[in-house]
């Protein structure tokens, strides 16, 4: 993983980054339409640049799948890339920002995974700081970490500090919905006790005016520094 050639290549995803509604190159509104989804094409076109650049041995991993639209977006471009998801599949159903949202379910998400052609990922059914504490990632090498699973400050916080022994060295680490304060308090813990984890990149979601970025991202890079 290299992060500096990440945070290089996200802006050229873009017309005008971050103020796109959409990215340019490949796309994903056939996701968003396709599977519920709590996202926004750029969040997803963020997920994929990170997955494209994993090197070789390197896995993605995400924390928080619900659907199946970020590991999708992982998944698209990057075949052959070793793929984990991870997810208690107790979400919803709700109704957040005017989308109704089915229940989260495993069968489901196998479905979407298959109808958009992404076979063999591995996922793991259970609470994401559990399944990291009980070493489920044991012998991966993990290039790319997305978390979007309970963005309470505590499971947050335990997930960024669960993760590090199976990083890659260097790594990156995506954190959806930065803006909300338990979220951007758990970053901002995890950073000033960790100093080989750097703030890379920060685009603010809706809060901060860019609804095109659902409710923002953080990317950390890991090590190599
Ligand atoms: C916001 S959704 C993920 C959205 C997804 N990344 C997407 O692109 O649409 C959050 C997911 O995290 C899962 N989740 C919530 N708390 C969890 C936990 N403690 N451990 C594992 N998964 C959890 C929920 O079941 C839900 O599927």
């Amino acid at each position: 993983m290299d992060p500096a050639r990440f945070a290089a290549e996200l802006p050229g995803l873009f017309d005008d980054f971050p103020g796109s509604e959409h990215p340019r190159g490949r796309r994903f509104d056939d996701v968003i339409a396709g599977v519920p989804n709590l996202a926004m094409e750029n969040n997803l076109a963020l997920v994929s640049l990170a997955a494209s650049l994993l090197g070789t041995g390197e896995s993605y991993v995400e924390a928080g799948t619900y659907m199946g639209a970020s590991l999708i977006a992982a998944a698209r471009g990057n075949e052959g890339a070793d793929l984990v998801a991870i997810d208690n599949f107790r979400f919803g159903p709700m109704s957040v920002e005017g989308r109704s949202l089915p229940a989260a379910n495993r069968a489901a998400l196998e479905a979407n995974l298959a109808r958009f052609g992404v076979g063999g990922a591995t996922i793991l059914d259970g609470d994401a700081v559990a399944t990291l504490r009980e070493g489920a990632l044991a012998g991966r090498s993990v290039g790319v970490f997305y978390y979007d699973a309970c963005h309470d400050y505590e499971p947050q916080l335990e997930a960024l500090r669960l993760v590090e022994p199976y990083l890659a060295e260097p790594a990156l680490v995506v954190v959806d919905d930065s803006d909300w304060s338990q979220v951007a308090g758990a970053i901002r813990d995890y950073l000033a006790g960790q100093p080989r984890a750097r703030l890379l990149v920060e685009v603010g979601g809706s809060d901060a005016g860019q609804p095109q970025w659902w409710s923002g991202m953080a990317v950390l890079a890991w090590g190599g520094v």
